[in-house]
C-alpha cells in the first residue's frame, strides 16, 4: 500500500533509494528500511517512523555499499508498526531478501505449513511469510528466483507490489505487480524500480508500468524479461516516454489527493472486503469478529461511537444492524458520550469507529466505555494506531493511507466493514432470510463496479457545480439509509468549500428548514427509487412551490424525479440498503468541483486537522 524503490546499475543505489524513499512519503507509512548488496554482503537497515529515522538508523550501522538495493516506506496491514515488521524482511537461509506493498490474504495457512516444516518468523508481516514461501519453493523444486517467485505468486491470493533479489544472483531483481503499482524505470544500463516514477524522474524520462499479474527479472546491464505470472506468456515490454512532473506523479496525474481517494473507491471497497467477502461459498469471514459474535449477538445493545464523518458511517450502520440484525442501536458523537455520564453495562457492545485511529474524542469514550465494562470494538483504518490498539477487537478497513483532509474512501470502506458485520450476525442469528443474505452478498460484491459506474458523472457533476458554485447556503435531504449521506454530503460541502451547508431527514424539512427555501437556496435531495421514494419526491414538489432549486440524485432510469428536477445526477440500481455506498460518491464530487472553482485548499481546507488528537 505504500511505496517501495529499488536499483540496478553502475552508481550508488543508497542516496538513489533514500531520495526515492522521500519522494514517495506522500503516500503516507509508519516505518521504512533498505537493503543494499555489494556482491559479498547484504546489508540491511530499517526502523519504525520516517526515512530520517532511517538514515540515522544507516549512519554507522552499515557501510551504504552496493549498487543493487531495494528500499521500503511501510504503512501496516499485517503486526504493528515496529522495526521487526518493517521491510526489507529476510528469508530464514538469509538469501532471500523482500519488500511487498500489499496484502497476502492467505497469509497464515501458508505460514502453518512453513512453521511445520521448520520455518521461523521474526516478524507477524504476511510479506515474511511471502519470501519464505519463495524459499521454500526454491529448494524444494530446485529453479531459480524468478521460477519460485512465479510459483509462489500463483500460491497465493492478495494484492503485491514486490521486489525480491537473492544472495546469489547479484546482478538480478525480480519484480512483480497485482493491485499495487509497480514503475521501472530504463535508464542506461541501469534500472530504476519505484510505486510511481517520482523517485527517478531526475534520472530517465522512460519507464515500463508493469501490468496486473505481470512479474520481470531485471539484470544489470541486459534487457527486461517481463511474463504473465499465470501463464507464463512472454510479454513484450513497452517504454512510455513520461512527460508528468513530480507532483503530478504523486497525485496518480489528479489534481488533488482527495479527487485521487475519491476514484480509488472502486479498488479500496474492494480491498476492503477481499478475501472477507466469499460470495460463492455464502460466507462472509472476519478475523477479528469470529469468536466475539456471542458477545454481539447476546448485547442489550450496540452503541457506535465516532466523531465527522466515522460517525455517519455509524449511523448508516444503525439502519443495517437494526433492520437485518434485530439488535437495538444507538450512535453518539464520541465527544457528548465521554462528558455525559452514560449508562453503560458490560452487555453492551460498544464500536467505536475512526480513520486514523487516533482521535482524541474517540480515544477518551473507548476509555470510558471499557471502564465501565463493555466490550469494544473498532473500526479503524490505520493499522497499530492507538484505537485499534487500546478496543479488544476490530476489523481493519484497509482503504490505504488517506492524505486529504476531508474523509472520503474511508467512509466507504468503513460502511462496507459494517455491512458485512451486520450481515454476518444476522445471518448466525437467523435474523435474515438466507435468500436476503445471498442476494445481499452478490450485490455488495457489485458495488466496486456501480462506484465506477457513477464516478462516470463526473463531467456533469463538473457542470452542476459551475451553477451553484455561488450559493452561500445548501440544504442536503434524504430519508432512511440515505440521511447519513444528507450529513455527509453537506458535512463535505462545508469542510472544503466554505459554503454552509445542513443536512436533514427530508420529511423534518417541514417542521423547520422549508423557512430557508426561496429561489437562492439548492437543495440537493438524495431520491433514488426505493421504500420512501413518493414521500421524497412529495417533499421535492414542497421544495419547488417554493421555488428552491432542485438538484436530486436518483437511480438510473429515473423519469419521475428528472421532470421535477433542475438537475439530476444518476447512480446505478443496488438494493437500499447498500445505496449509502453509491449516493456519497456524486456528493462528494459536487463539493470538489465547487470548492476547485472557488479555489479553496482542497487537501488542506482552513482550520482543519486530518487527525484530531486534542479535545
Ligand atoms: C471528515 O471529512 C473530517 N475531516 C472529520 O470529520 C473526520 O471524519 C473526524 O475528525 C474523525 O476522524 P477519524 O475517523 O480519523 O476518527
Ligand atoms: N502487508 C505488508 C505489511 O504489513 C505490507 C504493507 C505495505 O503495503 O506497506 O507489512
Amino acid at each position: 500500500m505504500c511505496g517501495i524503490v529499488g536499483y540496478i546499475g553502475h552508481r550508488d543505489a543508497y542516496p538513489i533509494i533514500i531520495n526515492g524513499l522521500k519522494r514517495l512519503e506522500y503516500r503516507g507509512y509508519d516505518s521504512a528500511g533498505i537493503a543494499l548488496y555489494d556482491g559479498t554482503q547484504i546489508e540491511l537497515a530499517k526502523t519504525k517512523g520516517k526515512v530520517v529515522d532511517l538514515e540515522q538508523r544507516a549512519n554507522g550501522s552499515i557501510s551504504k555499499k552496493g549498487t543493487l538495493g531495494i528500499g521500503h516506506t511501510r504503512w501496516a496491514t499485517h503486526g504493528v508498526p515496529n522495526d521487526a515488521n518493517s521491510h526489507p524482511h529476510y528469508s530464514n537461509s538469509g538469501e532471500l531478501v523482500i519488500i511487498h506493498n500489499g496484502i497476502i490474504e492467505n497469509y497464515s495457512s501458508i505460514k502453518k505449513e512453513l512453521i511445520n516444516r521448520g520455518y521461523t518468523f521474526h516478524s507477524d508481516t504476511d510479506t515474511e511469510v511471502l519470501v519464505n514461501l519463495i524459499e521454500e519453493i526454491k529448494k524444494k523444486e530446485s529453479v531459480k528466483l524468478g521460477k519460485a517467485v512465479q510459483i509462489a505468486l500463483n500460491q497465493v491470493v492478495g494484492a503485491y507490489a514486490i521486489a525480491v533479489f537473492d544472495k546469489n544472483k547479484p546482478n538480478e531483481i525480480v519484480v512483480a505487480k497485482l493491485g499495487s503499482p509497480l514503475a521501472i524505470g530504463v535508464g542506461e544500463d541501469e534500472f530504476f524500480i519505484a510505486s510511481d516514477a517520482s523517485p527517478f524522474i531526475e534520472f530517465t524520462n522512460n519507464a515500463i508500468y508493469l501490468e496486473d499479474e505481470e512479474m520481470a527479472i531485471i539484470r544489470r546491464g541486459k534487457d527486461i524479461k517481463i511474463r504473465k505470472i499465470k501463464n507464463d506468456k512472454v510479454v513484450k515490454p513497452f517504454v512510455q516516454e513520461l512527460q508528468l512532473n513530480i507532483e503530478q506523479i504523486e497525485k496518480g496525474g489528479y489534481d488533488h489527493f482527495m479527487l485521487k481517494e475519491i476514484y480509488e473507491q472502486p479498488s479500496v471497497i474492494k480491498d476492503t472486503y477481499r478475501g472477507r467477502l466469499l460470495v460463492d461459498q455464502g460466507i462472509i469471514k472476519l478475523g477479528g469478529l469470529e469468536e466475539y459474535i456471542p458477545k454481539f449477538i447476546n448485547a442489550d445493545r450496540i452503541i457506535i461511537i465516532a466523531c465527522g464523518t466515522s460517525w455517519h458511517a455509524g449511523l448508516v450502520a444503525e439502519y443495517t444492524f437494526e433492520d437485518w440484525a434485530r439488535i437495538p442501536v444507538e450512535v453518539e458523537y464520541a465527544s457528548e458520550f465521554r462528558y455525559r455520564n452514560p449508562v453503560i453495562t458490560e452487555k453492551d457492545v460498544v464500536i467505536a469507529i475512526s480513520q486514523s485511529g487516533e482521535t482524541a474524542d474517540t480515544l477518551a469514550a473507548i476509555k470510558l466505555a471499557k471502564k465501565k465494562g463493555a466490550f469494544v470494538y473498532g473500526i479503524c483504518n490505520v493499522v497499530g494506531s492507538t484505537i485499534s490498539r487500546e478496543t479488544h477487537s476490530g476489523t481493519y478497513t484497509h482503504a490505504g493511507p488517506e492524505i486529504g483532509v476531508a474523509s472520503t474512501k474511508a467512509f466507504t470502506t468503513q460502511i462496507t466493514v459494517l455491512t458485512m458485520i451486520a450481515l454476518k450476525l444476522a445471518h448466525v442469528k437467523g435474523t435474515i432470510s438466507k435468500s436476503d443474505y445471498m442476494m445481499h452478498l452478490h450485490e455488495l460484491d457489485m458495488i466496486p463496479t456501480h462506484v465506477a459506474a457513477a464516478l462516470k458523472s463526473n463531467d456533469k457533476i463538473k457542470e452542476i457545480a459551475k451553477v451553484f458554485k455561488d450559493a452561500t447556503n445548501f440544504l442536503y435531504l434524504g430519508r432512511g439509509y440515505n440521511f447519513p449521506v444528507a450529513l455527509e454530503g453537506a458535512l463535505k460541502l462545508k469542510e472544503i468549500s466554505y459554503i454552509h451547508a445542513e443536512g436533514y431527514p427530508a420529511a423534518e424539512m417541514k417542521h423547520g428548514p422549508i423557512a430557508l427555501i426561496d429561489e437562492q437556496m439548492p437543495v440537493v435531495v438524495i431520491a433514488i427509487n426505493s421504500n420512501h421514494y413518493g414521500k421524497v419526491v412529495s417533499n421535492i414538489e414542497e421544495i419547488k412551490a417554493r421555488k428552491g432549486k432542485i438538484i436530486a440524485v436518483v437511480t438510473e432510469g429515473d423519469t419521475v424525479v428528472r421532470e421535477l428536477a433542475d438537475y439530476v445526477m444518476e447512480v446505478p440500481k443496488t438494493p437500499e440498503t447498500l445505496t449509502p455506498l453509491v449516493t456519497t460518491i456524486p456528493l462528494q464530487l459536487l463539493s470538489y468541483h465547487i470548492a476547485v472553482m472557488l479555489d479553496r485548499n482542497v487537501d488542506q481546507p482552513r482550520n482543519l486537522a486530518k487527525s484530531v488528537t486534542v479535545e
